[in-house]
């Protein structure tokens, strides 16, 4: 059964992560969850000392936590979540509780549901009922990911900055749990 860990991020994977960062410039894409480590390119030990201050909270800031998915097989980076623990007005209105990303090589393999049933067990362990999720209406592969886990939908919302929809979820975290724990009885039936 492939082997998988989701874990806080440390030293060890310095090299993992920038390979993780590099990846989504190849492919052009958009990068979520990751704590910001694509400004820190070269500087692994200043994101994680970044990844500390973030931990608390401030006036403008809810205090975060970034993990990463690792294969254990080949140590690969597989995916990054950022949880907020609290919502501020920015972050009620887009954003939410829960950022995250697959890199381009490893999507559609089920590796974000699987991350996002990681993530739902840490809200549990620090006291959430229920976290927001915010995503454009055309980013199918996260929408479904949060409908897995029972997402109801509060409304959508019109950016005339550049023209979007984003829709915003809600996930009772208790639900989502039960819906992942059935899944992940046996997690080889899982990740295709
Ligand atoms: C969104 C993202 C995290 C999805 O990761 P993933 O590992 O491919 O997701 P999963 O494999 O767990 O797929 C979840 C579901 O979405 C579907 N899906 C995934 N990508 C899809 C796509 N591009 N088009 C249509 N469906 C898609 C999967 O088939 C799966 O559906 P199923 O449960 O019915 O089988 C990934 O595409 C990504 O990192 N995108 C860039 C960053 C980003 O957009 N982050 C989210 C911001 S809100």
């Amino acid at each position: 059964m492939e082997k998988l860990k989701f874990i806080k991020p440390t030293k060890e994977y310095e090299e993992a992560a920038y390979e993780y960062i590099q990846e989504f410039n190849d492919y052009n894409s958009n990068i979520n969850g990751t704590g910001g480590l694509h400004r820190y390119m070269q500087h692994y030990d200043e994101w994680l000392q970044k990844l500390e201050q973030d931990r608390k909270a401030t006036e403008d800031r809810v205090p975060a936590e970034t993990f990463m998915l690792i294969r254990e097989s080949d140590n690969r980076i597989l995916g990054m979540v950022n949880i907020r623990l609290g919502l501020n007005k920015a972050l009620l209105q887009h954003g939410g509780n829960i950022g995250y990303s697959v890199r381009p090589t490893e999507r559609k393999k089920g590796y974000n549901t699987y991350q996002l049933y990681c993530a739902l067990q840490f809200c549990k362990e620090q006291g959430l009922d229920k976290v927001l999720l915010t995503c454009k209406k055309d980013n199918v592969g996260s929408s479904k990911t949060i409908q897995h886990y029972g997402g109801i939908l509060e409304n959508e919302f019109f950016d005339s900055s550049d023209g979007s929809i984003t829709l915003r979820y809600w996930i009772d975290v208790e639900e989502g749990l039960k819906i992942g724990a059935k899944q992940y009885k046996d997690k080889q039936k899982v990740l295709k």
